[in-house]
């Protein structure tokens, strides 16, 4: 099992991120990146013409995301230190960003305020026909549903795209999970 985690882990993050359509020149934000297993091979899939933001609450996983990104020589991602909650903004400016990712992170922010405050800022951060990439994990343990919670990221504005179910690490283990792709209308 190690060893497939261990190989997952070299290749399948940035598979998970071209299945869930990142591309060269994309300006990402990768909201609550932790250590960067995603922001990291983002920022490798958007190449020179493309910008990661890689925010999070963590000084600590931000100083892991730099470390990461300098061994890596990458020089198209910063790291964004923001504790998102009911009344922070998150300092980018509105309309630029092409993609976010909120991977295993939403179950972060039981209180519907601070979700819905959430929802608000990715919407005003990412441009017209830009698109949300949401990792939904840890539903059960708060008692939410796909369900309720694909409505609450509708009312925020978003049309729900389609969905792909990659297997992927998620608390130590490889899991099937289901990635829901949302535009913002333009
Ligand atoms: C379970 S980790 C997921 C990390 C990464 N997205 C992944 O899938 O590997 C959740 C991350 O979200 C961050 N986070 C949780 N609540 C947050 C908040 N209110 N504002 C900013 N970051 C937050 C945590 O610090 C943590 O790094």
């Amino acid at each position: 099992m190690t060893d497939k985690i261990d190989k997952w882990l070299r290749s399948g993050p940035e598979a998970v991120l071209r299945k869930a359509g990142l591309r060269e020149g994309n300006r990402v934000l990768d909201l609550g990146c932790g250590q960067g297993r995603y922001a990291i091979p983002a920022a490798r899939i958007v190449g020179d013409t493309g910008w990661v933001h890689a925010v999070d609450k963590d000084r600590q996983n931000l100083r892991e995301v730099k470390r990461r990104a300098a061994k890596e020589g990458l020089r198209n991602i910063d790291t964004v230190h923001v504790h998102v909650a009911r009344h922070s903004a998150i300092p980018i400016q509105p309309g630029t960003i092409d993609v976010i990712l909120i991977y295993d992170v939403l179950h972060g922010f039981p209180e519907k305020a601070e979700r819905d405050n959430l929802l608000r800022q990715v919407h005003r951060l990412l441009r017209p026909g830009g698109f949300l990439s949401c990792c939904l994990t840890h539903l059960r343990e708060f008692g939410w549903t796909y369900k309720k919670t694909l409505a609450e990221i509708a009312d925020a504005g978003f049309r729900l795209r389609r969905q792909f179910r990659p297997t992927l690490v998620h608390a130590g283990k490889l899991v099937r999970v289901r990635i829901f792709q949302f535009a913002k209308p333009g």
